[in-house]
């Protein structure tokens, strides 16, 4: 077996084997570090940044679900900087999304008394809910484009890639190829992006009608 790592997170000692990333050491000995877009079931892929943490020596911020830990290191979860990085992300985030029915990130939002009016005159996602199939809705005006649904559907779960991104910048979406409706892509219905996805921009179709009073 590797010799484990031995690092501080927020002064604690700190034992991890190499490998390991800042984010999980950092839960193995119960300090929380917050995160969106990383989930257990799929690749860190660091899209979100709400994780980031001081390691002392780095200029920059660190985001703590992809970085691992190293021998000595010195990280620090909650300072002045890092918590003024993780409430302008998440007053971004509110700014150009709906985060209506993403409960997880609106308690940060809460917790790190970020603005969700701060950015007034920031253009809204918005683009029209697709129901175009039996079993589940997508409501994009709602999607923070964490790439958890695109990781399931490929090679994280199911590989049937019906999904990817399209388009760049602030137009960037989830979409099926050339926006073809669900039934005629590769799409199996198996639901896992449904399920993983953390702000109810999926959805299952029965929840959504019901929602809409047209189911009882
Ligand atoms: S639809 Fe949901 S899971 Fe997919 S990228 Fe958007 S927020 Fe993430
Ligand atoms: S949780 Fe680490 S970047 Fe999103």
């Amino acid at each position: 077996m590797d010799t484990p790592v031995q690092l501080t997170i927020d002064d604690q000692a700190v034992s991890a084997a190499p490998g390991t990333t800042i984010h999980k050491a950092a839960r193995a000995a119960g300090i929380v570090i917050p995160t969106i877009c990383y989930h257990d079931y799929c690749t860190a892929n660091a899209l979100c940044r709400i994780c980031v943490v001081e390691v002392e020596g780095s200029r920059t911020l660190v985001p703590a679900c992809v970085a691992f830990v190293a021998e000595g290191m010195r990280v620090r979860t909650q300072t002045e900087r890092v918590r003024r990085a993780r409430k302008n992300i998440l007053e971004m985030l509110a700014s150009t999304v709906d985060l209506s029915e993403a409960p997880e990130i609106l308690a940060l939002m809460k917790e790190y008394g970020a603005d969700a009016q701060r950015f007034p005159g920031a253009l809204k996602r918005d683009p029209p809910l697709v129901d175009d199939n039996p079993m589940y809705i997508r409501d994009y005006a709602k999607c923070i484009l964490c790439w958890r649904c695109v990781q399931v559907c490929a090679s994280d779960a199911q590989y049937t890639y019906a999904i990817n991104f399209e388009k760049r910048g602030f137009h960037t979406q989830i979409s099926t190829f050339f926006q073809r409706p669900m039934p005629l892509t590769t799409c199996v219905f198996c639901g896992q992006c449904v399920g993983v996805c953390p702000t109810g921009a999926l959805k299952s179709r029965r929840a959504w009608l019901l929602e809409q009073g047209m189911l009882e």
